[in-house]
């Protein structure tokens, strides 16, 4: 990089580990570096993560990162954050953490969403927030700490999000993205911002939640502490940023409508920016604020989307690649003879928002084979994807012109194809696979005045590589194909239900 050439810093708090990306101006990527994490389950149903360890981990992937690409802080316009939504963090009065965070994926809350809804009233609580309680989301976190807790809910002063806790170390702030705001159901979707309503109903005080910021916003700047504890310059500006779904869309560039993001790591994401705060009045679909000012976004999440083929390779064929599975699966025709997977190993969120839900072949004979089991799971995968699909085109956002695919399964040309027939869109392969943490870096380029406008930036730095093109004869197969799949969960739900117990 030439000395004076400005650099953007994204920081991804994930799951999994502390991500520093840098990119310079253009987009072009200079280097990352991640410090792995690690999740606790100290009884079953529960999900903590310590945010010292992220902390840590973030100073550390910083400090690296930049010495190994040789960036002096300074060169360092701003920085964007990005992390796992909706996990729970309370601090004290003097900003002391009081508990291991409550992740995302904890199951532990069931009982407070039943009373969030008792409270508000369900219709009431989707109209507000846009969204269902789910055990996943914030607001009942809050409320199993209040119950369970009641000595640590006494000293809480202060309510983070995981990747707010890292902003908080770097610049003393209090302060959360409209994005990770809307994730907690604490939030009035429409008003973007707290519902007084909600919080009441929930005896959450108002003071407990910071100020929240549009992605591209400044909401503070690197304290000298923190400039000592990183590399990074003191000053530094630090913008809002966004939950990790919204800023892998401003990543892969679906930052308009008719764009959908499709996302397929472990759990699978369909994601679709409105134009305005579009709710599906059953809360089978999130409706979240874009990291994009004046944006919206539904979303439907499936738990295991490849998550489903890593566990069918490494329990049924562990001596094969993925390629040579896939390979096999390719030979197979569209359909896989009237074999159907039901995708539900780890439970499900959308369209069935249910954790006792299991995976399933179907219609097994003597003619199946292990190809017809890998490409039936590549179809029940792209069939449990359209069910959001569907809800998202049902709830008002009309046609969608294009799916950008990311995540390791889009990797698979057969994977994209399927998904291209089932779906009936066209599947985009783009230049960036930096994921969220770059969606972070380019927000913080538009804060830092790079560009006008995120939607300017996503259309100057990222360009389409590679399109999947439906095929109209897979198309109409699929399309006969879909309301078989449809029909198993609600047939085989209560046996789901049974077999748990059994
Ligand atoms: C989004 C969600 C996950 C987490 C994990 O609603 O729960 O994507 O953000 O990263």
């Amino acid at each position: 990089m030439h000395a004076n050439d400005v650099a953007l810093l994204g920081l991804d708090i994930s799951t999994t580990g502390a991500k520093a990306l840098l990119i310079d101006a253009a987009g072009a990527v200079i280097g990352s570096a991640t410090t792995p994490l690690h999740i606790s389950t100290p009884r079953p149903l529960w999900s903590e993560q310590n945010p010292a360890d992220w902390w840590a981990g973030m100073a550390a992937s910083i400090r690296r990162l930049l010495a190994e690409q040789g960036v002096a802080g300074d060169r360092i316009a701003a920085i964007g954050l990005t992390g796992q939504m909706h996990g729970l963090t309370l601090l004290d009065g003097s900003g002391a953490v009081l508990r291991p965070a409550i992740l995302w994926n904890d199951q532990r809350t069931g009982p407070q969403c039943d009373e969030i809804r008792r409270r508000l009233g369900k219709a009431r609580l989707i109209q507000i927030t846009g969204n269902d309680a789910l055990p996943g989301f914030t607001a009942p976190k809050v409320l199993w700490v209040q119950q369970n807790e009641p000595e640590v809910y006494a000293q809480a002063r202060h309510i983070l999000l995981p990747k707010d806790t890292i902003r908080h170390r770097l610049t003393g702030d209090y302060a959360m993205d409209k994005a990770d705001g809307a994730g907690t159901i604490l939030f009035d979707l429409r008003a973007r911002t707290w519902s007084p309503e909600v919080l009441d109903a929930l005896e959450i005080p108002a003071a407990w939640l910071p100020p929240t910021f549009e992605g591209p916003a400044i909401t503070g700047v690197v304290s000298a502490a923190a400039a000592a504890e990183t590399g990074l310059a003191a000053g530094t500006p630090v913008v809002g940023g966004g939950g990790d779904q919204a800023a892998q869309a401003v990543g892969v560039g679906a930052v308009e409508p008719g764009i959908v993001a499709l996302t397929l790591g472990t759990s699978g994401v369909v994601f679709a920016t409105t134009p305005a705060a579009l709710i599906e009045p059953e809360g089978k679909l999130h409706a979240f604020c874009h990291a994009v000012p004046d944006r919206w976004h539904f979303m439907g999440v499936m738990l295991s989307a490849a998550g489903s083929l890593q566990w069918y390779r490494d329990s049924l064929a562990p001596d094969l690649t993925f390629d040579a599975l896939l390979a096999e699966a390719a030979r197979v025709p569209a359909g896989s003879e009237g074999l159907l997977f039901l995708p539900y190993l780890t439970g499900e969120r959308t369209p069935h928002p249910d954790p006792l839900a299991r995976g399933a072949w179907v219609g097994l004979t003597l003619r199946h084979g292990r190809p017809h089991l890998t490409r039936a799971l590549l179809e029940g995968v792209a069939f449990g994807l359209k069910d959001s699909f569907t809800l998202i085109q049902g709830a008002g956002l009309g046609s969608i012109g294009q799916a950008r695919a990311s995540g390791g399964g889009a990797r698979s040309g057969l994977w994209r194809q399927i998904l291209a027939d089932v779906l009936g869109v066209e599947l985009a392969l783009v230049n960036t696979t930096e994921g969220a943490a770059y969606g972070a870096a380019l927000l913080a380029a538009v804060g830092a005045g790079c560009y006008p406008s995120v939607e300017q930036a996503c259309r100057a730095v990222i360009q389409v590589t590679g399109r999947t093109t439906p095929d109209p004869a897979a198309v109409a197969r699929y399309a006969d194909l879909y309301p078989r799949y449809q029909a198993l969960y609600p047939a085989l739900k209560e046996e789901f239900r049974a077999i748990g117990d059994a």
